[in-house]
């Protein structure tokens, strides 16, 4: 699929009856939205300019929406996402360190996927289990009082 004409982009496809059987209803912007997440992994820019277009809503709009949702991703994300709370409980108890040895270990940046498509690193803010700092995530496994000399193990089971 390439990303200037969309050919022969079935997920695209999908995403135009989604809308169609939205009838023209902009309350549904976030149905729709998040039918393309769970189809792409994240909201590339085409898909939000189409959705702009047929349910006549501003992108301007549609951005906000997606940055406001942590649930929304404008980056595309690899198939374990690693992600290392920066909380305040955490960062004080040292999720800065645990992130930089994410970062080392897979050789990647924060918002970046490694080139085999498996790996992506994000950094968050309060996920809600303060107790268990320092805490790191990947996909929906959570790992709590992590420290940098558990990353590599951890990371090895995903391999
Ligand atoms: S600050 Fe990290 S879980 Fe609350």
């Amino acid at each position: 699929m390439c990303e200037g004409c969309n050919c022969n982009d079935e997920r695209l496809e999908k995403i135009k009856e989604v809308i169609k059987e939205c009838n023209g209803d902009k309350s549904q912007l976030i149905h729709v939205l998040n039918e393309v997440q769970e189809l792409y992994g994240y909201i590339p820019t085409y898909v939000q300019k189409v959705i702009s277009e047929e349910l006549d809503i501003p992108m301007a709009e549609i951005y906000g929406v997606i940055t406001f949702y942590s649930r929304f991703s404008l980056e595309p994300k690899g198939k374990y996402n690693v992600s290392v709370c920066l909380g305040t409980a955490c960062y004080v108890k040292g999720s800065q360190g645990v992130l930089d040895k994410v970062k080392e270990i897979l050789g990647i940046d924060v918002g970046q996927v490694t080139k085999d498509g498996k790996f992506s690193i994000e950094s968050t803010r309060c996920v809600g289990a303060c107790g268990l700092a320092p805490v790191m995530t990947v996909n929906s496994d959570v790992y709590g009082n992590m420290d940098p000399s558990k990353v590599k193990e951890i990371l090895a089971k995903y391999e």
